[in-house]
């Protein structure tokens, strides 16, 4: 029978990726914790219409990439394309917006039907961060802190650039983007089909493209800062201001203007050239007209979503994942002779309640000492525990035998002692 294949551009994380996500999951848990960000979960399914109204009917996501279907009951779901509407539809249905501050975080997959490559799926993960009823710039540059921590502690500040714009209001856009109609009018023959739609659905889209005849179309295009009003430029400078004396460097991108509609004001991304085409590894903004848009309250809001992937990606290519995160076991318990299985299960679970950082797998199935040893190295365990009964009695084991296990699979040390006190100390001295 032809074997079932996962769906192109679905990763499996193998156990051995796993430690690494694990790693990365838990920098970024303590980081919001110490800015006290607290954990929301919202589900991967949601109606479409949510998406529609906050990310746009005329963006890339709900034109093109979404996964929809009608279920049974005939409504139209969709798996969520990213995290920030199914958080604000959570919190403001639960009633933690009105009249409140909330700093929140998630994780999870998110699903765009776009061209797999490297560093972009169509399932993939994001951690996101959202703060709302705050109007910032403060709250803007304690985000912006929240991704800065955390590319300090994972060792990758000097491989990520954070570029920053101002798309000011709805209100200033509506204006910039009649203008930028009127002068992509002006040079239609430079412009493709995708461009040409565009420029009369949402010309703003059209700064983002990567076709070189419709950038250099946009030589001398009206600049959105232009349009931008004074209150948005003055938090803007003020927002730069404070970047700046926290030592957060940031470069200004006027072109800057992200693929979601719903933002105002500031926004940025964190880019790197590690990863080829798939730079942006963070991305984000100010959204204060969201949660009324979604039928809330006015809400201000603001947040980030970084891709998790693209972050493993740089971490693996930069090395910066820990040798000792790899290490998926410390302790192996090899158990040789009859009635033994008893001594290992309790032995095992003795020296995890004593040493619970430690990982401790205890050989099931039987087979040979030579085996079972062949099974510990593979483990990846720095140590190999042996117990072993000579008759066939089912009195307690009092002694072990313990092997170092390197990784040219000598063992270089064997010790008798006894059980538990000094095989806890040896376990002590030995493995970390
Ligand atoms: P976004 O820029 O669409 O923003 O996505 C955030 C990050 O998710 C990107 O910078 C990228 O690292 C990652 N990402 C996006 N698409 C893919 C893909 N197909 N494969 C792998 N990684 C991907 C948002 O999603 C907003 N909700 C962010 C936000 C939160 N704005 C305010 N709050």
């Amino acid at each position: 029978m032809e074997k079932l294949q996962a769906i192109r551009g679905m990763n499996d994380i193998l156990p051995e990726q796993s430690l690494g996500w694990q790693f990365l999951e838990a920098c970024f848990h303590s980081v919001v914790k110490g800015f006290g960000y607290q954990e929301i979960r919202f589900p991967v399914l949601e109606q479409t219409q949510l998406f529609k109204r906050s990310i746009g009917a005329v963006s890339d996501i709900v034109e093109k990439e979404m996964y929809s279907f009608d279920d049974r009951n005939g409504d139209n779901l969709s798996l969520r394309p990213e995290g920030t509407a199914g958080c604000v539809r959570a919190a403001d249905q639960h009633g933690l917006l009105y009249n409140q501050q909330q700093r929140l975080w998630y994780r999870g997959p998110m699903f765009r039907h776009e061209r797999p490559q490297k560093g972009r799926y169509r399932q993939f993960h994001q951690f996101g961060v959202e703060a709302f009823g705050m109007s910032g710039p403060d709250i803007d540059v304690e985000v912006l802190q929240v991704a800065a921590t955390l590319w300090n502690e994972l060792g990758l500040t000097d491989h990520l650039t954070l570029e920053i714009n101002n798309i000011g209001s709805a209100d200033d856009r509506k204006k910039y983007s009649h203008a930028l109609t009127s002068y992509l009018s002006t040079k239609l023959e430079k412009l493709d089909d995708d461009a040409r739609n565009r420029m009369h659905t949402n010309p703003i889209r059209v700064l983002d493209s990567k076709n070189l005849d419709v950038q250099s179309a946009l030589v001398e295009a009206p600049l959105l800062c232009d349009f931008v009003n004074e209150n948005s430029k003055t938090d803007f400078k003020k927002l730069q201001e404070l970047l700046n004396k926290l030592g957060i460097g940031f470069l200004e991108n006027p072109r800057l203007v992200r693929g979601l509609d719903y933002y105002n004001n500031c926004v940025y991304e964190w880019t790197t050239d590690i990863l080829g085409a798939q730079g942006a590894v963070c991305g984000g903004g100010r959204y204060d007209g969201l949660v009324q848009q979604l039928g809330g309250r006015a809400t201000e809001a603001c947040g980030f979503a970084i891709g998790v992937e693209r972050l493993v990606l740089m971490l693996d290519s930069l090395d910066k994942i820990p040798a000792n995160v790899l290490k998926p076991l410390d302790v192996y318990i090899a158990v040789i002779g009859e009635n033994i299985e008893l001594e290992g299960l309790k032995l095992s679970q003795a020296i995890r309640r004593k040493y619970p950082h430690l990982g401790v797998v205890c050989h099931c199935g039987g087979g040979k000492f030579n085996n079972q040893l062949k099974r510990a190295f593979k483990s990846g365990a720095e140590v190999a525990v042996i117990l072993e009964r000579d008759g066939e009695g089912d009195e307690s084991l009092t002694h072990a035998k313990i092997r170092r296990l390197d990784e040219s699979g000598d063992s270089r040390l064997e010790e008798i002692v006894d059980i538990p006190e000094k095989l806890g100390e040896f376990l002590k001295n030995s493995a970390s």
